[in-house]
């Protein structure tokens, strides 16, 4: 990339836990880095392994003007949750730096929380996201039908949010397409294996793509399976663009207008 085309880019990394171990020793290279890759913001997720992420979050967006937190809890920790946290979160939505609730869902997967307990906490989500009015960030693996079912009748077509990381065929890309949804992309499109993903992303009308790196995982090609970092969204986008036909500034300026419909940032 030359010069000129780095200044004119300019991306968000909707999914990003920066605020993870991984990423305490060297923060202000990964966001430098960052910078230099043309994102000019980055969502930083809460809710990945500790309840503890969230406030970590907020903590490290409230240092700069281009961060942003959410606060939730991933599905694998849901039997982690209690009245009290959930309590603590709400008032967490309440700080201006907090702009979804999430990430929350459904993991059929790995199944790390009993469905049940997924399912109900799930619900609970949604319902903070309709009384805030803040969008839900979704975690779904496995489990497309319950999220779109949960979503329809806890949400009563007040929910918008967005499917991170989406990964499931164009079918379900439909459903969710259906419900107000945004698909929310990562480096697993990059991914040599990944052709079908592809050819989703190429169906999903542009209006309705987010770009991610759901950071430290899932780093794209070429640095799959080392440490992801927000920089890399770029090489996301880069795919995008290319399955599209359209230029990489065209993803940059649509994805960056969709997450200031969707986040109002
Ligand atoms: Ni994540």
């Amino acid at each position: 990339m030359d010069k000129i085309d780095e200044m004119t880019v300019s991306l968000v990394d909707t999914h990003a836990h920066i605020q993870a171990e991984e990423f305490a020793s060297d923060i202000d290279q990964i966001l430098e880095r960052a910078r230099g890759a043309g994102v000019d913001k980055i969502i930083v997720v809460g809710g990945a392994g500790e309840l503890s992420t969230n406030d970590a979050g907020l903590e490290l967006a409230r240092r700069s003007p281009w961060l942003f937190a959410t606060v939730g809890m991933h599905p694998h920790d849901a039997r982690q949750v209690s009245e009290e946290d959930l309590t603590w979160l709400k008032e967490l939505t309440q700080d201006p730096k907090v702009v979804a609730v999430g990430e929350t869902g459904l993991d059929f997967y790995y199944e790390h929380s009993p469905r049940q307990v997924q399912r109900e906490l799930f619900c609970r989500f949604i319902h903070m996201s309709c009384e805030t009015k803040l969008p839900l960030i979704v975690h779904d693996r496995d489990a497309h039908r319950e999220v779109a079912r949960l979503i329809r009748s806890e949400g009563r077509d007040m929910v918008r949010g967005v499917i991170h990381c989406f990964t499931g065929d164009f079918e379900d890309a439909k459903v969710f397409l259906d419900l107000g949804l945004y698909l929310s992309f990562s480096g697993i499109v990059t991914f040599k294996a990944a052709q079908a993903l592809r050819e989703v992303a190429r169906k999903v009308p542009m209006d309705r793509i987010l770009v991610e790196t759901d950071a430290p995982y899932l780093a794209p090609v070429p640095h799959r399976g080392r440490r992801n970092e927000p920089a890399f969204v770029r090489l996301v986008a880069e795919t995008i663009a290319q399955v599209k036909g359209l230029s990489l500034e065209e993803i940059a300026r649509t994805t960056s207008m969709n997450t200031r419909t969707l986040f109002g940032i």
